[in-house]
């Protein structure tokens, strides 16, 4: 069986009394499970991850691609939080490991403030998922599984 893993960046682990407005009121411990069960549905393994630094979601993507190429990994589902919007490091990783990553964001940033519309990871993502509120995690996963089947 192989794994899917979900990578969450900064502040994602206040979801719930975050902006509720604006991610919603479920917390991460509940997208965790949301992501349990997709990734059961899928016959996939989880492996769900936050951090609030930028280098260890560097490790954590080049570890991606080291097991990727191993055949274990199906690929990352990554939401970068606010570093989607600044950081060239995590741009430079995904190239580098060669792991296929799915960009996901709880909201629509295209519907939000200007300095949300650049993206540094969208240039190299397999695909972007934006604005499903955290049930698209659940998409993304499916999505990913649809990619992993045909590769
Ligand atoms: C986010 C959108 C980002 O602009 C923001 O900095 C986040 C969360 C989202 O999931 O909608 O932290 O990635």
């Amino acid at each position: 069986m192989k794994t899917v893993l979900v990578l969450n960046g900064p502040n994602l682990n206040l979801l719930g009394t975050r902006e509720p407005q604006v991610y919603g009121s479920q917390t991460l411990a509940d997208v965790q499970a949301l992501c349990e069960r997709a990734a059961e549905v899928h016959n996939l393994q989880l492996d769900f991850r936050q951090s609030n630094h930028e280098g260890e979601l560097v490790d954590w993507i080049h570890e991606a691609g080291r097991a990727q190429a191993a055949g274990t990994l199906a690929g990352v589902i990554l939401n970068a939080g606010a570093y989607t919007h600044t950081s060239i490091a995590l741009h430079d990783a995904i190239k580098g490991a060669g792991v296929t990553l799915i960009e996901l964001h709880i909201s629509n940033v295209h519907a939000r403030e200007a300095f949300r519309h650049r993206s540094y990871i969208s240039p190299v993502a397999r695909a972007v998922m934006a604005g499903f509120g955290v049930n698209g995690y659940v998409l993304a996963i499916a999505g990913l599984a649809q990619l992993a089947e045909q590769r």
